[in-house]
């Protein structure tokens, strides 16, 4: 890929319109923007006037966008840089939340700036910290065992290489200091240069992404404290890119949602049925969204309207405990 191309990329928001149509603005109410990223869903959202968002991010540099349009919207917009899995904390008053949305993963606007350290064409470092965090991948990298970086790969990138390309980097870093592009060579000489419609570092990029972010128990937490804030008839909207965060969100609207019977973790006359969920399918973007937006392809939505009052979600923590101990690997030796 060339660079300079990259840099001219524009942003498009991935199903906009099935959002839109989904959590209905047009009736008026507050919503939630939890991705707040280049702003596209919270413009669509504040086009009715009668609407408000809240919208937060845990990357600073979007504040110049958040901040141009809080003076566009007075009053009707707020923007916070936090991370989703602190939604709680903004003290929002519940009754008047329509709706919590979430866009996951990173925007093309953070991959494409290559001094962030988030892309394959990155010429330092490699980096891939998306905001509020306590470590970057150049320091994980640099200290982490052979095994536990194998299961990084394996757990969060479903790489079937993950062990020769954990043992490679773990003996060139023997050698060398490692960028971005000496990690980028090691994963195209184990692959060797196989044809894929995707780059062959893709997943385990995605896998240290998902590492240094946390972003396993971020997700859990953001769905339990948007379940929290929202009042009952408020909808949970979240677009994926990636089969790890679709399965998450599946069991959360499905496990918890009124077209399951008893869930097996419970005795068998009490249900936690709290959500409702419309579609078991996911909504997917359309031949003409991905002709016109690549990055779209793997996007699926899902949503689940909150119906009863529930706090105990001890299952997904359960179900996706193997994920959160891969979260949790020491990285310092
Ligand atoms: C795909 S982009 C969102 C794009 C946005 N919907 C738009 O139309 O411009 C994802 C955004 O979520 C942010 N993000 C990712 N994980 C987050 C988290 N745990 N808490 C808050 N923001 C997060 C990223 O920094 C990025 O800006």
């Amino acid at each position: 890929m060339n660079a300079t191309i990259n840099l001219e990329k524009k942003h498009f928001p991935v199903l906009l319109n099935e959002l839109i149509s989904i959590i209905s603005p047009l009736y008026g109410g507050t919503f939630i923007d939890c991705t707040f990223g280049q702003g596209g869903y919270s413009k669509a959202i504040l086009n009715n006037i009668s609407n408000k968002v809240i919208a937060i991010d845990r990357d600073n540099e979007v504040t110049s966008i958040a901040q141009s349009l809080q003076k566009k919207n007075n009053g009707r917009f707020s923007f916070y840089n936090k991370k989703f899995s602190d939604l709680k904390d903004l003290k929002t008053k519940s009754s008047d939340i329509k709706g919590v949305i979430f866009d996951l993963g990173c925007s093309s606007n953070q991959i494409f700036d290559l001094k962030r350290g988030l892309s394959f064409n990155s010429a330092g470092k490699l980096d891939m910290r998306l905001g509020l965090n306590n470590f970057s991948c150049d320091d994980v990298i640099s200290k982490i065992s052979e095994n536990n970086l194998f299961k990084i790969f394996k757990y969060f990138g479903e790489d079937k290489n993950s062990k020769l390309i954990s043992r490679k980097i773990i003996q060139k870093r023997a050698i060398q200091k490692l960028k971005t592009q000496d990690i980028v060579k090691i994963i195209e000489q184990v692959k060797k240069f196989k044809f894929s419609k995707k780059h062959p570092s893709t997943k385990i990029f995605q896998a240290l992404r998902i590492y240094i972010n946390k972003e396993i128990s971020e997700l859990i937490n953001g769905l339990i404290s948007s379940f929290q804030i929202l009042p009952k008839g408020g909808i949970i909207a979240v677009v994926t890119f990636h089969s790890i965060e679709d399965k998450i969100v599946k069991f959360f609207f499905k496990n918890y949602s009124d077209k399951k019977n008893t869930s097996r973790y419970l005795p068998n006359n009490i249900k936690n049925n709290c959500l409702f969920m419309e579609n078991l399918k996911p909504i997917l973007p359309s031949k003409k969204e991905i002709t016109l937006n690549p990055a779209s392809r793997s996007a699926k939505l899902r949503y689940a309207i909150k119906i009863e009052e529930n706090n105990n979600f001890r299952e997904i923590f359960d179900k996706f405990n193997y994920l959160l101990e891969v979260e949790n690997l020491n990285h310092t030796q």
